[in-house]
């Protein structure tokens, strides 16, 4: 039974239900068989996150994106090879071990990749810094996914892309009240100033949203 409990709250939660201490003390533990584990696939990246967010920037000039909760710097390492790319992208995460993994494979681009250890909760930004904010596969992880997505439209400017996830299918019924079905989600992001909402299946256990900024 208690093992039952702990592997529930530490493995399948991954701390989640347990406060930000815990979750990145595990993340910070982690974070060397991170991108082991998750393996994720260079191409499917480019073609789901990075190509279709590249033609959303197509109109602003080195464009700034900012990866909040980024881990290893998954979308930095997805947008920068990208030839159309021409911006910059701050991968922000409060493990640092995670930052720290990431970090070298953005080594080709030493002045257009930034990592930043800080909170989800009050991003050390001016409100409307960046032209795209993303926060993939993190929310049901922070203590507040409200208060971290109120942050991330505060620093996007007017007009500038939202991308975030929503964990959905049977792991989100193992983590109640940190996951939101599919209509929560669409009201927690009505609380928002954002337009042109459009969700799309993605990775089995999650949506993929994107929106803009009013
Ligand atoms: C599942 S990983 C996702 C990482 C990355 N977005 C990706 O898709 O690979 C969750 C990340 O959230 C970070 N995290 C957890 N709590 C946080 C908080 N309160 N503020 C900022 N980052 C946090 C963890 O350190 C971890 O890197």
């Amino acid at each position: 039974m208690l093992g039952g409990l702990l592997y529930w709250q530490f493995v399948i939660a991954e701390g989640a239900h347990l406060g930000a201490r815990v979750v990145v003390a595990l993340y910070d533990r982690f974070a060397q068989r991170y991108d082991r584990v998750k393996n994720f696939d260079p191409q499917v990246e480019a073609d789901t996150l990075a190509l279709p967010l590249t033609v959303a920037l197509a109109a602003v000039e080195a464009p700034r994106v900012l990866d909040v909760a980024g881990g290893t710097g998954r979308l930095a390492r997805a947008l920068l090879p990208q030839i159309a790319f021409d911006g910059e992208v701050t991968v922000l995460d409060l493990s640092r071990p995670m930052l720290t993994q990431g970090r070298p494979h953005a080594a080709p681009w030493p002045r257009r990749a930034h990592w930043l250890q800080a909170p989800a909760a009050a991003l050390p930004f001016a409100a409307a810094t960046f032209d795209a904010v993303a926060c993939l596969e993190a929310l049901e992880f922070l203590p507040s996914a409200r208060a971290a997505l109120a942050e991330c439209a505060r620093v996007l400017r007017p007009g500038g892309v939202l991308l975030v996830t929503n964990r959905v299918g049977f792991e989100a019924w193992l983590m109640p009240g940190k996951t939101f079905s599919r209509a929560a989600f669409r009201r927690l992001l009505g609380e928002l100033p954002l337009e042109a909402v459009e969700a799309q299946r993605w990775q089995v256990e999650y949506d993929l949203i994107w929106a803009r900024k009013k």
